[in-house]
């Protein structure tokens, strides 16, 4: 079924039908909630299936449900848990109710780029973090994923933080999210991302937080005065299954499919700064502004997330923050 698959994939954004898999193929259904076609994780998801599709045919089958078709964000982890999902690959700072490593990954300007954040995903210690969920939850982390650097955007102008003030903003399940906005003099509202354009739009939030990739292919830019070139954090996904999964495979299709795993995630860093810059571009060309920040305006920012970091530190480790740091 794998010419079918591929050709389905790449003219739908990927959403497969259970029908489209052969008799005695072992369905794996991969949930997410992100679309477009330019999103780098749509690509990598899209390609991922592909890759498993035609090199495990007959054995595997990956149907792809994107822009929270199956599952949307609050309901996805929860699938996972009850084996009703195979894989997904949800923002890291929506795992806040299984661990609180996680949030190292979320400290406001921890990671001033997205080559930083990629080098410490490369150290042991991130390693060791994939697996931080197993005993818990049965959930094993595959590989981390990027997004982008995240940016506000707003019905207004949001030059320094105190701009913000009194705003409502849309962040996802995250507590360190909901200091940032606490410290901007803003009120935070958790919101599934699915329903982020409508609420921005009917004025339910005034703002939200993004990577480019986000903001152009859920078109926020059409509904917010302008994004803020604000750098003040990553958003990293994690690719992750659960124990369950890998260990219902055989040894040799659990060996092979985990070395489509590696190569995915190889080229997912590999392939986002690209894709990211090219859905910075489609914004401005579609007709979003994006304001861009003084020196003095960004240490604004800076110094008001500073004081984040000192009451995570404790939840987090030192010792890891250190690692990120000098990534
Ligand atoms: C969000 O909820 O804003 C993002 O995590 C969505 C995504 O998966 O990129």
């Amino acid at each position: 079924c794998f010419t079918t698959l591929a050709l389905c994939s790449s003219l739908f954004s990927g959403f497969l039908h259970a029908s489209e898999c052969d008799p005695g193929e072992r369905v794996v259904k991969f949930s997410h909630v992100t679309g477009g076609t330019t999103h780098p994780k749509v690509i990598l998801i899209n390609e991922f299936a592909a890759n498993v599709n035609r090199e495990m045919n007959g054995r595997l089958c990956v149907e792809v449900y994107p822009n929270s078709t199956l599952f949307g964000d609050s309901k996805e982890l929860e699938a996972l848990l009850l084996g009703d999902v195979q894989l997904l690959a949800p923002s890291i700072a929506k795992f806040g109710a299984f661990t609180d490593k996680y949030a190292v990954f979320d400290l406001p300007f921890l990671f001033k780029d997205l080559d930083q954040i990629i080098r410490f995903t490369k150290t042991p210690e991130a390693k060791d973090l994939l697996h931080v969920m197993e005993d818990s939850a049965g959930f094993v982390g595959l590989g981390y994923w990027m997004s982008g650097m995240k940016y506000f955007t707003a019905n207004k102008p949001l030059l320094v933080p105190s701009d913000a003030k009194g705003l409502k903003i849309r962040v996802q399940s995250s507590t360190i999210a909901k200091e940032m906005i606490r410290a901007m003099g803003a009120s935070p509202q958790v919101i599934a991302f699915s329903e982020v354009y409508g609420a921005l739009q009917t004025g339910v939030v005034d703002g939200q937080e993004n990577t480019w990739s986000n903001i152009y292919t859920q078109k926020f830019y059409e509904v917010q005065d302008s994004v803020t070139e604000t750098n003040h954090q990553v958003l990293a996904y994690l690719f992750v299954t659960s124990a369950d999964f890998l260990n219902s495979l055989s040894d040799e299709d659990r060996t092979q499919f985990l070395d489509l795993v590696d190569r995915a995630t190889q080229s997912a860093n590999k392939l986002v700064k690209e894709k990211d810059a090219v859905n910075r571009e489609n914004i401005l060309r579609a007709g979003g502004k994006i304001n861009t920040l003084t020196p003095e305006q960004r240490a604004e920012w800076v110094n008001t997330m500073a004081p984040i970091w000192k009451e995570f530190e404790g939840s987090i480790g030192k010792d890891l923050i250190e690692t990120a740091a000098g990534a």
